[in-house]
């Protein structure tokens, strides 16, 4: 370990500039413009597998964008860790409110980032953070301290959902086998104060169309009797909450797990400061379901949002028009046992029952995925929980987070192993939002940890 962990301090320079150089390129899964951008990162990623001596690295093509796997398993009497991450990147959009490129990583310091952060798209969301365990097997490789067999699988698609990796899964099941899937994909609470996930929401994702008159009309000649569908819209989504921000679409919380006040209690033990929080975004007021605090109603609790609303004249100046349509994008966010599909069909059904006489309405179901929760009583969790504590000297505090990662779900199922989330990524590095960054010292965190984990995990494993 001592080798390992002293080739790490030594490397710190290469590390990063072979990160930029997949930062570079722009792998956005969603926009067919960047394909191949995007295979050419999984290009560079089997490369950056090879050159640190991984075997059998292969470009799997999907019917969407490719799957990058390799392996190095060396003793059958170890235990196999699968590495899941990706490559593929949110839409960088909107380019204007970047203050350096989003493909050029460039390393500025901030006040919570003293030592730098690195600005890129997808510097956090995910090839800073899985070009860790790369680091780290390189290291370990190099210095003969391997405690595991390892497989990676860092796929292309996880931003718009995983939709081909649940089949590759499924017909690779001997490829993939092992005793547990590591991910950092994720967050700590705070730099000093580092965290697990233990859970993650579920997705159901669907887009809304309302029709009114069959074209744009003059909003004085026409206005005051033909349904204006951008209204209507409003006024649709403006019922799907009552007073409470109780979502009203029948049965949507039948199947919520509710959690006992003793649960609710430890989780709201975990350091959170309102004010602080508020004023990092800007906002003199948090708005949710009432009943329930703040960290409990970005994790536990179900949610839905308006991602996006459009129609009419959105260019400059004024306009009279009445639209012909409108549209609007909208996730909900669910937690341990709903299901994806069955909520996006509740949601059909109620919001086509709830249009008004005069349009018509249509909603087009988007990607989904399930909830997960993580156990924390085992020999994974235990090593991951042990090793953060090695490396950052505090125990490290189990959390649910808000976001989704729909794949958890089908490792479970499919492969029938748990997931460790051991992510390293802030809150406030701006994932998926303009000037995206990641901390040079939460790279260097992640590299220096997972050394220590395999060793845990190898030790505990073999002896559970
Ligand atoms: N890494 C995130 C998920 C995440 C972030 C979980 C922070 C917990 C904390 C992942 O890349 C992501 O953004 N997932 C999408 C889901 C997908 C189906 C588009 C999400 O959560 O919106
Ligand atoms: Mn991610
Ligand atoms: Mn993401």
């Amino acid at each position: 370990m001592q080798a390992t962990q002293s080739y790490i301090e030594q490397n710190k320079e290469k590390f990063l500039e072979e990160l930029f150089s997949i930062l570079r390129i722009p792998s956005v899964s969603a926009d067919p413009k960047y394909k191949t951008d995007v295979a050419k990162t999984a290009d560079a990623v089997a490369e950056a597998m090879k050159l640190v001596g991984v075997n059998n690295v292969t470009v799997y093509p999907t019917k969407g964008h490719p799957i990058v796997y390799g392996d190095y398993v060396f003793d059958s009497s170890l235990p196999t860790v699968l590495v899941y991450g990706h490559y593929d990147v949110q839409p960088p959009d909107p380019l204007d409110l970047w203050d350096t490129p989003p493909f050029e990583p460039t390393i500025k310091k901030t006040e919570i980032h003293p030592n730098g952060a690195i600005f890129a798209r997808g510097s956090c969301d995910d090839k800073g953070q899985f070009f860790m365990h790369l680091k780290a097997f390189e290291a370990m490789h190099k210095n003969n301290e391997l405690y595991c067999n390892v497989k990676f699988m860092i796929e292309g698609e996880e931003e718009v959902g995983s939709v081909h990796l649940g089949q590759f899964c499924k017909e690779n099941k001997e490829l993939l086998k092992c005793d547990m899937v590591m991910i950092s994909d994720t967050g700590i609470i705070s730099n000093d104060t580092p965290s697990i996930t233990v859970g993650l929401r579920g997705l159901s994702y669907v887009e809304v169309e309302v029709v009114g008159p069959n074209r744009d009309l003059h909003s004085g000649v026409y206005g005051g009797a033909v349904p204006n569908p951008a209204q209507v819209l409003c006024d649709m989504l403006a019922s799907l909450k009552d007073e409470n921000k109780h979502i009203t679409i029948p049965g949507f919380y039948d199947d919520v797990v509710n959690l006992s006040s003793e649960d609710r209690d430890a989780m709201n033990q975990a350091p959170f400061n309102k004010d602080e929080y508020m004023k990092g975004l800007g906002i003199d007021a948090t708005m949710g379901e009432s009943g329930y605090t703040v960290i409990e109603q970005t994790s536990i609790r179900p949610t839905l949002e308006i991602n996006g609303i459009w129609g009419g004249y959105i260019g400059e100046g004024a306009k009279t028009v009445l639209p012909s349509k409108a549209y609007a994008k909208i996730s909900m966010r669910l937690v341990p046992n709903q299901k994806s599909d069955a909520i996006t069909q509740l949601f059909k059904d109620y919001f086509t029952s709830i249009a008004p006489k005069g349009v018509q309405v249509k909603v087009t179901p988007h990607h989904g995925g399930e909830a997960a929760v993580t156990p924390s009583n085992t020999p994974e969790y235990k090593a991951a929980a042990l090793a953060m504590e090695k490396s950052y000297g505090k125990t490290p505090i189990p959390v649910r987070g808000g976001g989704s990662i729909p794949i958890v779900a089908l490792f479970e199922s499919v492969l029938e192993v748990k997931t460790v989330l051991m992510g390293f990524g802030l809150d406030s590095d701006d994932i998926h939002s303009p000037n995206e960054h990641y901390g040079v010292e939460n790279f260097f965190k992640g590299i220096q940890t997972i050394p220590y984990f395999h060793k845990y995990y190898s030790q505990l494993k073999q002896n559970s």
